[in-house]
């Protein structure tokens, strides 16, 4: 990771398989128009990655790979995986074998998803329209590096003619500790309000969870703390999403519920993510940037896919990674403006707007900065 002393970055763009490319030409499209305004230099390294790699490589996180991604401040992520892939050995998959190691080697801990359902976009969530009536804004903070995911032991054996598998949910004091400070950080610059997700009521990892969640409130005392078990978590978030500001939840909780999330605004194509890790110094920190969608195989290479999940990815990585919140608040602008115009890709369409594919997306939001 380069010190970062003045505004010249090096960003590694991985835009891996099905909808991946088409969406991330867009994000490069805004990135370019942006980083001319706001007097930002990046250096673009593109690299092989999922399914791709697999088909050129041979592996779905080659080597040449992983060196660019540490020789840069950022990861710009497309999406990875597809039925061509599908039928290799699990641990040779796309997901299992690039995201997941990704995310442990850059211990990219803080796992930020943003659940916007914007007042123009209220149609398009299943919830009943009274439920999501103005819209709602919700943040899924969910732990990435720990828990069932990552714990050991981690094996399926024989014994009596019958197997078994082993997964291990574990925590530490300070795993749950820095997450908390992630939840209670970002609450603090929006409705200051913090749902810690656990299993208190069954589980020991859910004992310790919250108690140290608790214990981490109190640094934070403008932060209001509430717990709820993560059956009644994914309960609420469908009866009335709009009590809810910044949800913070251990691995496997988090990948749950920020898919229910992601349902519930009804704009899977438009919602970013970002995978960070510890920080370093002042605002910047490494990071990976993805869209929340994933590949899309079935609408890959149509042109039709939205592309504004990957352009918010790329405001999110200039401010946390290149700690430019101009011109990452530049681009959330932009986005709400096309929307505002009545621009909208074949997922958010409906009678009245003008439907687009993906690029006359890139190029209107690109335009409107
Ligand atoms: C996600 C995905 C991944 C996860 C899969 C693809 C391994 O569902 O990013 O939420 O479970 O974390
Ligand atoms: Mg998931």
């Amino acid at each position: 990771m380069p010190a970062a002393m003045s505004d010249k970055f090096q960003v590694a763009v991985l835009a891996g398989d099905g909808i991946g490319p088409e969406v991330m030409a867009e994000a490069l499209r805004v990135l370019g128009v942006v980083t001319q305004k706001f007097s930002i230099s990046i250096q673009y390294a593109a690299c092989h990655v999922g399914g791709a790699a697999i088909d050129a490589d041979g592996k779905a996180l080659p080597e040449a790979t992983l060196k660019a991604c540490e020789a840069a401040d950022a990861i710009l992520f497309g999406s990875v995986g597809g039925p061509k892939w599908e039928s290799l050995p699990a641990n040779e998959q796309p997901e299992r074998a690039a995201l997941l190691p990704l995310r442990k080697h850059f211990s990219l801990f803080a796992n930020l998803r943003p659940g916007v359902c914007l007042p123009e976009l209220v149609h398009a969530s299943p919830l009943h329209p009274k439920i999501v009536e103005g819209g709602f804004d919700v943040l899924c903070v969910r732990e990435l590096t720990g828990g069932l995911y990552f714990g050991e032991p981690k094996y399926t054996k024989q014994e009596g003619g019958e197997s078994f598998a082993v997964d291990t949910m574990i925590y530490w004091e300070s795993e749950i500790r820095r997450i908390a400070r992630v939840a209670f950080e970002a609450a603090r610059t929006r409705g200051k309000k913090v749902t810690s997700i656990d299993k208190a009521n069954v589980l020991q990892n859910g004992l310790l969870w919250r108690r140290i969640v608790t214990e981490t409130a109190a640094d934070f005392p403008d932060v209001v703390l509430n717990h709820l078990y993560v059956d009644n978590a994914a309960m609420q978030l469908v009866r009335n999403p709009k009590q809810f500001d910044v949800i913070v939840a251990e691995n496997m909780f988090g990948d749950i519920l920020s898919d229910e999330l992601a349902m519930i605004t009804g704009s899977l194509g438009m919602l970013p993510s970002a995978s960070l890790g510890e920080a370093t110094g002042g605002a910047r920190r490494f990071g990976m940037y993805e869209p929340s969608g994933g590949t899309a195989p079935d609408i890959a290479g149509q042109g039709i896919a939205n592309p504004i999940a990957q352009i918010l990815s790329a405001a999110m990585m200039l401010r946390y990674s290149l700690g430019r919140e101009d011109a990452a608040g530049a681009i959330e602008a932009a986005v709400r403006k096309v929307i505002a115009s009545g621009l909208r890709t074949g997922d958010i369409w409906t009678e009245g707007t003008t439907k687009v594919g993906t690029a006359a997306m890139g190029e209107a939001i690109a335009k409107a900065i």
